[in-house]
């Protein structure tokens, strides 16, 4: 169901309640999400952004019951990603020839999806589109987190359509942040910062930086996922400021896998460690076999360091580590040290490729760290205590 925000600014999206993976397999999201888009009526009508393609029908249905679409001027797509574009095959045939407003990247990113040659038109920072006592000003926004990403600014309203950016996978009937529940909307923001746009932090902190030297009012954002920043909307701006520039708790994961709970034996020992070399450290755990690989990823974000554990099989570490650690390296985290760990019975190369690959993913595994802690079968009370001043030493250096 619609909603107007403003008078002239009214919510046409899709909440997807039941949405519980996003980018294939690649991420989860435990709460949903949203896929938001928004009608923007003055002496012309804009409609920013449509809806991921599964729910293209139920978008276009909702929308002619909002506005007669012979009536939309102008259509921005600020994103070529499926999630924002899905529903343009439809719409388009049905209004051909509205122009189609994006960025230079955009076109090719539209054109690729959709092999369909709409009434493009390019647009760059800064440019204006009147739309009628009102404008839309964009702005490029590349690798944030494509190379075609934009923002719009609406003057008279004084709101930030965002895109991506600042959004979270969060499915909510009121749509506004100060009516989610707190605690889920925080989450569910640093996860999508961990988990998306870490890659891109540099970039990040540049475009907040020129977006405030343009010195626009600024009373909303609506990003195209998630709850619109209504309340404080300057909040989640200063925490993307905090999270670009290599952010870190005062906290250690522990992210092992395990098979007859030898490593986990392990993990467990270090922790103690860990926790005696300073008593305000968060220490937590996670065995990569079981717990959802987006939550360790975000929680590798919050921490100053991480240790890694895997038994040894077939010469190598167990596979969920192997994903997790691809998945870490495409990241880039910087700033975070590391070691390595594992139980073995005869080769025990575990330790030292799992050193090699945390190296290999950008974290400083410290000199005295570099070749990491083994135990032979499963430990016994001599190998645990080795494992719990291993901890302790590691917590030292920090
Ligand atoms: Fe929400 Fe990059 O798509």
């Amino acid at each position: 169901m619609t909603f107007k925000i403003t008078d002239a600014v009214t919510w046409v999206g899709k909440r997807d309640w039941e949405l519980k993976r996003f980018h294939g397999e690649e991420y989860s999201t435990h709460k949903g999400s949203t896929y938001n888009a928004y009608l923007v009526r003055d002496q012309k009508t804009a409609l920013i952004e449509t809806v991921w393609a599964p729910f293209a029908g139920e978008f276009i249905e909702q929308l002619k019951a909002e506005v007669d679409l012979k009536t939309i001027d102008y259509v921005i797509a600020n994103h070529a990603e499926s999630d924002h574009s899905g529903g343009l095959p439809e719409l388009m045939k049905l209004i051909p020839g509205v122009p189609v407003y994006c960025t230079a990247n955009g076109v090719k990113s539209l054109r690729g999806h959709y092999h369909q040659d709409w009434n493009f038109q390019v647009v760059k920072t800064g440019q204006r589109l009147s739309l009628g006592s009102r404008e839309l000003i964009f702005i490029e926004a590349p690798m944030l987190h494509w190379p075609d990403t934009m923002f719009d600014y609406l003057t008279g309203e004084d709101i930030l359509f965002s895109n991506d950016a600042f959004g979270h996978h969060l499915a909510t009937e009121g749509m506004y942040n100060d009516l989610a529940d707190p605690c889920a909307l925080e989450a569910e923001c640093i996860k999508y910062y961990a988990n998306i746009l870490t890659p891109f932090s540099a970039l990040v902190k540049r475009k907040i930086e020129e977006f405030a030297s343009l010195n626009l009012p600024l009373k909303m954002i609506c990003p195209s996922h998630g709850t619109i920043w209504r309340e404080n909307p300057m909040q989640i701006v200063s925490k993307y400021l905090e999270w670009s520039n290599n952010y870190q708790e005062n906290q250690v994961s522990i992210v092992y896998d395990t098979m007859w709970n030898g490593t986990r034996r392990m993990a467990e020992a270090m922790a103690e460690g860990l926790a005696q070399s300073d008593p305000a450290l968060r220490v937590r755990l996670f065995n990569a076999g079981k717990a959802d690989k987006n939550d360790i990823v975000t929680e590798i974000f919050r921490s100053k360091a991480v240790l890694v554990g895997s038994p040894t099989i077939n010469k190598g570490y167990l596979s969920s580590l192997g994903g997790l650690l691809e998945m870490v390296r495409g990241l880039g985290f910087k700033n975070k040290k590391a070691a390595a760990f594992g139980a073995y019975g005869w080769s025990g190369e575990s330790v030292k490729l799992l050193t090699a690959q945390l190296k290999e993913c950008g974290f400083e595994v410290p000199a005295a760290s570099d070749a990491g802690i083994r135990a032979m079968w499963n430990p016994d009370a001599d190998a645990l205590e080795q494992c719990r001043a291993f901890g302790l030493e590691f917590g030292k250096s920090l």
